[in-house]
């Protein structure tokens, strides 16, 4: 076998030293010349006593935009995978990368005050709040006491806010911005903390996401218990609404919005990003967009900026699913929203920093899977996700509301309909097609049997069907030279470079803002935020409400 070669490119640096040509005299000269003038220059420096030069520094109170961004449960194997997926899918080359990589900063460790594994209810409120508290808590510490969050500061300081979401805006995430419950599942209190039915009113100006259910009572179609109709309340109000699609297209990309916005575009989840029809809902950039259009409007005039959190909410459902298919899709979708953000902030003339990670990883991805008793190959295959056309989710409803569910019929629809058309897979198995006509009436096993069916033959692993407690990214932009500077700073409660806890992030904004969170908390500490106790609980409903997402 043929030895290495010294300068073989795998050696990285080694091999520049390696082949770096001797000086030649001519070179010899110039730096003979460059060295004395060096000299000449520090000799001048010195003799004039010059200052360090100046840092730029950060003024708290300044007009700024702070727009936080949450991947939930995208780990670092869910961009090696879109990364590779959209490299095969677009013929790109083996050097391109997202649009998010470029601003790879730094890398976060989640754990909750509860668990060395977090939920997104504790991880928002690490952000939000600056505080470790438990799974589950929204918006509140350990002893379930509500804690001031970023945006009710900013919000008290002058600036506009709002909320943009793929899946229910009473979800986890941006909940624990804008609410404070002691269990995440208390759905139908968040949603009127955040049209403003607690101490500080209302707080958020722009909401665009899914999660129409918990505003709306049961007899409309929605899950409100009590009845009530917090849609029609919000526009008695002052609220403009939109609730679908084209209601959404008359916001003409933000230019047509009226503040305070309510934009609940689907009763639960938006679809996911493989399987959304554009023509009945709009992507995540698209949200972005109206958003940041429509704040930058309101505060054009304004001493102060704007707050906006935008998630990729649902790269954790799919990690939940282990469905890599639909995951690479709803990580790209989330770097063209990304995008929007870094376009904005290339072209506003306020001082603006988008700071984005995830509150944590889900499902223990990795793109790699032994699937042979010898020896792996090295090797993991995107053109089995490129052929995939639907999320495992769709596929699953599909099976599940077909009519016919046996017989000749039932198995043709499974492979010609499912399998074929749908997943792309041809060399599939008479066992398979047999264990999904088995499974069509259970649809969590015939979920987790088709996603694995993509997964195996990808060659890509899964380790739990939860979280995992793996060191997530840390990505950010500015145009402000002052916030570049404290961004770089790699000490731990200053800046993000480097490793940190996911509570300096709540921590960042708060110090770049001048803001003070613990006097927001002393004006809501005592209102009653939960009406029931973990003990009212049976432990079924516990586990299914708080342990899940
Ligand atoms: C702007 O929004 C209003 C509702 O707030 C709507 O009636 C109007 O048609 C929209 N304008 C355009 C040009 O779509
Ligand atoms: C993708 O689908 C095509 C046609 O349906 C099929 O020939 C091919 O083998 C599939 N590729 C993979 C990797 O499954
Ligand atoms: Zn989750």
């Amino acid at each position: 076998m043929a030895k290495r070669s010294e300068n073989s490119p795998l050696l990285g640096g080694d091999s520049l030293i390696y082949n770096s040509k001797p000086k030649s005299n001519v070179r010899k000269n110039i730096s003979y010349i460059l060295n004395v003038v060096t000299l000449i220059t520090i000799a001048v420096l010195l003799f004039h006593h010059p200052s360090k030069p100046e840092t730029p520094q950060v003024k708290p109170h300044g007009k700024k935009n702070i727009i936080m961004m949450v991947t939930d449960g995208m780990g670092p194997a869910s961009l090696s995978a879109a990364r590779s997926f959209r490299q095969l899918r677009d013929k790109l080359p083996i050097d391109d990368t997202l649009v998010i990589d470029k601003y790879l900063i730094g890398s976060s460790r989640t754990r909750s005050s509860s668990s060395l594994i977090t939920d997104s209810a504790a991880g928002a409120t690490a952000f939000a709040c600056g505080l470790k508290s438990y799974n589950g808590a929204i918006g509140v510490d350990p002893d379930k006491t509500p804690c001031g969050t970023i945006l009710e500061a900013l919000k008290l300081q002058g600036y506009m806010t709002g909320l943009v979401v793929t899946t229910r805006i009473t979800d986890a995430t941006p909940a624990a911005f804008s609410a404070h419950v002691d269990y995440r599942f208390q759905e139908d209190l968040i949603a009127q903390h955040q049209l403003g039915e607690y101490p500080l009113g209302r707080v958020v100006d722009l909401i665009l996401g899914g999660g129409r259910c918990h505003f709306v009572p049961a007899s409309n179609g929605g899950c409100r218990a009590d009845g009530r109709d917090l849609v029609k309340e919000a526009v008695k109000n002052g609220w403009s609404y939109a609730g679908d699609r084209s209601q959404f297209d008359q916001l003409h990309g933000g230019e047509n919005v009226s503040l305070p916005l309510l934009g609940l575009l689907a009763n639960h989840d938006i679809p996911y990003d493989i399987d959304r029809q554009s023509e009945e809902f709009p992507s995540l950039a698209e949200q972005v967009k109206v958003a940041l259009t429509a704040l930058e409007e309101a505060t054009k005039d304004s001493d102060q900026g704007f707050f906006l959190l935008i998630e990729g909410s649902r790269i954790d459902h799919a990690g939940h699913h282990n469905d890599p298919a639909a995951q690479v899709r709803e990580v790209l979708a989330y770097d063209n929203a990304f995008k929007e953000v870094i376009d904005f902030i290339e072209s506003t003339d306020v001082e603006t920093v988008a700071i984005s990670t995830s509150d944590h990883e889900t499902g223990g991805l990795v793109t790699a899977r032994q699937v042979s008793e010898s020896y792996p190959d090295y090797l993991w295959y995107p053109q089995v996700l490129l052929n995939s056309t639907h999320s495992g989710e769709y596929l699953t409803r599909k099976i599940y509301t077909q009519k016919v569910k046996s017989g000749t019929k039932f198995a043709d629809f499974i492979k010609q309909e499912i399998l074929e058309k749908d997943m792309g897979i041809t060399d599939y198995t008479e066992d398979e097609v047999k264990q999904i006509a088995l499974k069509s009436s259970q649809p969590d096993a015939l979920l987790y049997f088709l996603n694995n069916m993509i997964s195996y033959r990808a060659q890509i692993g899964w380790t739990t069907h939860g979280h995992s407690a793996v060191d997530v990214n840390i990505y950010a932009h500015t145009n402000s030279p002052a916030l570049l500077h404290k961004l770089k700073s790699r000490t731990a409660y200053d800046g993000l470079t480097g490793n940190h806890e996911n509570i300096e992030i709540g921590a960042f904004m708060e110090t770049i803002t001048g803001s003070n969170l613990n006097k927001v908390t002393e004006m809501i500490r005592k209102m009653t935020h939960s009406p029931r106790d973990k003990s009212d609980l049976s432990t079924d409903e516990y586990h299914a409400n708080v342990d899940y997402l």
